[in-house]
C-alpha cells in the first residue's frame, strides 16, 4: 500500500502506508520534502498541511475544528486542506494522493 505526496513543482513521492501512523510520521520516516512536521504532531505548528486530491475527500474526511485553528491563518489553504498529523492512516488510505502547499510555514 502507497500514498503518494506531489510537490508544488508536480515531483511525486511515494511512501508505503503504515496503518496506525499519521500521515505526517509517513512524510518524515521517508524524508518527504516540503513536510516538517516541527510540533510532533499536536496540530500546533502547521508545518505539516497537505492539500488532500478532490477524489479523496470524502474518504479521509475533513479538517476538523482544531485543524481549522491553524489552517485559518494559512494564506495557501484550499478547500480540502488537512495537517497531515492528525490523519490516521489504515488499509482504506491505499493510493491517497496529496499535494504540497509551496510554502509550508
Ligand atoms: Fe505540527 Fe502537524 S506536525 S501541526
Amino acid at each position: 500500500s502507497v500514498v503518494t505526496f506531489i510537490s508544488h513543482d508536480g515531483e511525486k513521492h511515494e511512501a508505503p502506508l503504515e496503518d496506525g501512523e499519521s500521515l505526517m510520521q509517513i512524510a518524515v520516516s521517508n524524508m518527504v520534502p516540503g513536510i516538517d512536521g516541527d510540533c510532533g504532531g499536536e496540530a500546533a505548528c502547521g508545518t505539516c498541511h497537505v492539500i488532500v486530491d478532490d477524489s479523496w475527500a470524502d474518504a479521509v474526511g475533513r479538517a476538523t475544528s482544531v485543524e481549522e485553528e491553524m489552517l485559518a491563518m494559512n494564506p495557501e489553504r484550499e478547500p480540502t486542506s488537512r495537517l497531515s498529523c492528525q490523519m490516521t492512516m489504515s488499509e482504506n488510505c491505499d493510493g491517497l494522493v496529496v499535494r504540497l502547499p509551496e510554502f509550508q510555514m
